[in-house]
């Protein structure tokens, strides 16, 4: 085998490196309602709190590391002789860290910045404020460079391109609650790519993939990878 593999990622991968999931037990969306936080309302409702949510992500992410399951995925990159494509939720950037290329950021970056007035895209400051100014049309209109809830997930077009050349699908470390992301697994299959899930627990979408890990990321995915190396 040497075809097309795309990789999804979600918060579970990004979990031993000390950044929370958002559903497990001490979850972020147990500690906010992503209602206020991760939706256009919320933050029209309440710009402060809302950037304050997001400048304590982004000082979490900054003071992580990235793990030894980002790292195997850098290296699968790296060694396999065919195209290996990763798509992540998350809006940390540890899989670039952690050596990963052409990283496909679905649900935004922490680490950018958008008005919402213009549409113009720039690298986030450490931290945010309702008063700063948009560098391009200077409406204080700056947020996170996010998609939330009730917004469209950035790179569609690509991702469902990738998805229909695909060899391998792996999803890793994700619940399978969030839709889009959680559907590519039926997408993968339509064309007749291997499924695999790699997960703490089994995922909401489990009995669409033929074969699973479980596991912590940073065992399994390095296994993983290394089976696939060689
Ligand atoms: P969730 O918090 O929904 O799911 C995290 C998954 O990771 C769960 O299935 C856990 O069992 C698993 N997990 C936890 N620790 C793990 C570990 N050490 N190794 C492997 N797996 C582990 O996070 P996502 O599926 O990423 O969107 O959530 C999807 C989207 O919902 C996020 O991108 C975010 C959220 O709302 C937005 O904010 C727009």
């Amino acid at each position: 085998m040497s075809g097309k593999i795309v990789i999804l990622t979600g918060a579970g991968i990004s979990a031993e490196s000390g950044l929370g999931t958002f559903r497990d037990v001490d979850g972020l969306w147990t500690q906010y309602d992503l209602n206020e936080v991760a939706t256009p309302e919320g933050f029209e409702r309440n710009p402060k709190l809302v950037l304050e949510f997001y400048n304590a992500r982004r000082a979490n992410c900054l003071g992580a590391a990235p793990n030894a399951a980002h790292e195997a995925l850098a290296r699968l990159q790296e060694g396999w002789a065919g195209e290996v494509v990763i798509v992540t939720q998350n809006v940390d950037d540890l899989h670039e860290r952690g050596g990963a290329r052409d990283v496909i950021h679905m649900h935004g970056q922490l680490d950018r910045a958008l008005c919402a007035d213009c549409g113009h895209r720039w690298d986030a400051p450490k931290e945010m404020f309702v008063e700063d100014a948009c560098p391009k049309c200077s409406a204080p209109a700056t947020r996170p460079d996010i998609v939330w809830f009730g917004e469209i997930p950035y790179a569609m077009d690509g991702i469902m391109d990738h998805l229909a050349g695909c060899e391998t699908f792996v999803a890793i470390g994700t619940s399978g609650e969030v839709y889009p992301a959680a559907g590519f697994v039926h997408q993968a299959r339509a064309v007749g790519a291997r499924t695999v899930e790699i997960n703490l627990e089994p995922s909401s979408v489990v009995s669409a993939f033929e074969e699973t890990w479980f596991g912590p990321a940073t065992e399994k995915v390095p296994e993983w990878v290394g089976r696939l190396l060689g």
